[in-house]
């Protein structure tokens, strides 16, 4: 957008002092004071039922932030229905007036709920306080503006009309007729706020799985989305166990897509129900998914050491290696070793882990028990293995919250799982490649997972960055030169990934809200 029509949402820093800084400290205080309460809601109605749950800090387990439930089956299936009528009325809705809800939901996000939505996820995701600003307020604002932008900018195409007095020619784009179930992550608060909303939209009804583990953030989003008037059934709110949802949802014929980031497991488990049932729906169901990866650094011999050092510390060890995008691997030319090696271990040790809400801390707890016994078994088995050897970190404590000191291990196995597994944890593993191999390793980049979402490579030598891409161009959705593979902004670095990273629908981009209609041509004869 050259033509300087939109901006990204500025990223406030939060200096000592300022205002936003105040607001938050604020804001957290209320949070943590209280279990907040939340519903299912279907076409407006709160339910209550089962026995409820919590969600807890992950850095200190013992403190309750909300209370919630589990839609039963006959639960879900009345979200279903409650969406299937919402849709054809809210597809009635002048795109005029859809998109006004969605401005003003982003006025919201930017002003009066900034820090209700970054302090949910600061409490809830443990998410340090930059990374919060950079995902709850940033992207998620950025994705809702930009989500209309892209919508008004793809309208502007409009089919030919040869003899406009005789006939007029025009392409229309519809909700889908049906449902769509969106299924979301705990790891970026933004990426619920798009799942969910990108499909309504473009004029669908939708059920939202939240995670567990932001429930109190995504809550916090449905309901500034209420307030900026969305109208009752358009999205309903549908926490639940994720199996029972995924069979409820996959058995309806209204079933019309699922939006889905989450693991490769679970995707594909989804995708083969779809199979099954396929003769049973009334549309082909979109399928759109995001799944994981097996990020890389690979260091060419030419390449700036502190550029490596402080991309893949920030990388690696970011909101504890917990996003997608994060690096978990790197390739380091033997003449670069001991410089590189010594940077990252310098940088590492300065890493300040603890409470989230503390203003100057780096990173702090992974996001729960599951993910913590995960993490660990890999540290544990890396000990074990005398081809591994812990260089920092390989500490970890879940007596308050769920930490792991940001670990790096170094391998001379290039095909150990840690180099070829998702580990979705603070654990960098570094293989050292003879100079004279650097072909073959970028080789190994692209064959030893299944994986291609994002890579990095880092060299300053211009004729070997022209062919490494080349190499290198289907190892990864975003390709970053001379720069850390985390971070996409909307708009600017449209995200996903190819391979069984997932559907490559890029989340940022312009594609992806057209995936969420079904256009009609209109003839329309005088
Ligand atoms: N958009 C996130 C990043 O690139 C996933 O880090």
């Amino acid at each position: 957008f050259q033509d300087g029509s939109i901006h990204n949402e500025p990223v406030l820093g939060y200096r000592a002092g300022s205002r936003e800084r105040q607001d938050l400290i604020e804001e957290l205080k209320r949070t943590a004071s209280v279990i907040e309460d939340v519903p299912i809601v279907i076409a407006g109605k709160n339910i209550t039922e089962g026995e409820p749950r919590y969600q807890v800090m992950p850095h200190d387990h013992s403190k309750k932030i909300a209370k919630y439930y589990y839609a039963s089956e006959k639960t879900i299936e009345k979200a279903i229905q409650a969406s299937v009528d919402a849709q054809t009325r809210w597809d009635r809705t002048p795109l005029t007036e859809r998109v006004k809800i969605w401005q003003t939901a982003a006025e919201l996000m930017a002003g009066a709920y900034r820090q209700s939505l970054n302090a949910a996820t600061i409490l809830g995701q443990s998410k340090s306080v930059i990374q919060a600003e950079i995902d709850a307020a940033a992207e998620l604002i950025d994705f809702f503006r930009f989500n209309v932008h892209f919508l008004k900018e793809n309208s502007k195409y409009q089919p030919i009309s040869e003899s406009p007095t005789i006939t007029k020619n025009s392409l229309r784009f519809r909700g889908i007729d049906g449902f769509i179930a969106a299924i979301s992550p705990f790891n970026f608060t933004a990426i619920g706020g798009n799942l969910a909303y990108t499909p309504a939209l473009m004029g669908n009804a939708v059920l939202w799985k939240p995670s567990d583990t932001a429930l109190l953030s995504n809550w916090r989003i449905f309901n500034i989305m209420r307030e900026a008037g969305l109208p009752d059934g358009v999205v309903n709110f549908v926490p639940s166990d994720g199996p029972t949802f995924g069979r409820v949802i996959t058995s309806s014929p209204y079933l019309a897509g699922i939006n889905f980031t989450g693991s490769v497991p679970t995707f594909n488990w989804l995708w083969n129900e779809v199979g099954k049932n396929l003769n049973t729906y009334r549309n082909y169901p979109r399928l759109i998914g995001e799944c994981g990866g097996k990020n890389y650094h690979f260091v060419h011999p030419s390449a700036d050491i502190q550029t490596v050092v402080s991309g893949t510390i920030r990388s690696a060890f970011e909101f504890c290696g917990q996003k997608c995008s994060a690096c978990s691997r790197i390739y380091i030319p033997q003449s670069l070793y001991e410089p590189i090696k010594t940077g990252l271990l310098a940088e590492r040790a300065k890493l300040k882990i603890g409470d989230p809400a503390d203003f100057s801390v780096f990173t702090a707890a992974v996001i729960d028990d599951k993910a913590f016994a995960r993490i660990t078994g890999y540290i544990q088995r890396a000990k074990k293995n005398p081809k591994n050897k812990i260089l920092g970190g390989g500490e970890f404590d879940n007596s308050k919250g769920y930490f792991v000191q940001p670990t790096i291990i170094e391998t001379t196995d290039p095909h150990d799982k840690l180099m070829t597994e998702e580990i979705f944890g603070p654990v960098l593993t570094i293989y050292v490649y003879n100079d004279k191999d650097i072909d073959k390793t970028m080789d190994l980049i692209g064959t030893s997972t299944k994986f291609a979402l994002t890579g990095a490579i880092f060299a300053k030598d211009q004729v070997f960055l022209k062919k490494a891409y080349e190499n290198l161009k289907m190892t990864a959705g975003n390709f970053y030169i001379n720069d850390k593979s985390t971070g996409s902004v909307v708009g600017q670095q449209p995200f996903g990934g190819g391979r069984m990273s997932g559907t490559n629908d890029k989340a940022g981009g312009p594609n992806y809200v057209m995936r969420w209609t079904t256009p009609q041509s209109i003839k329309e004869t005088f």
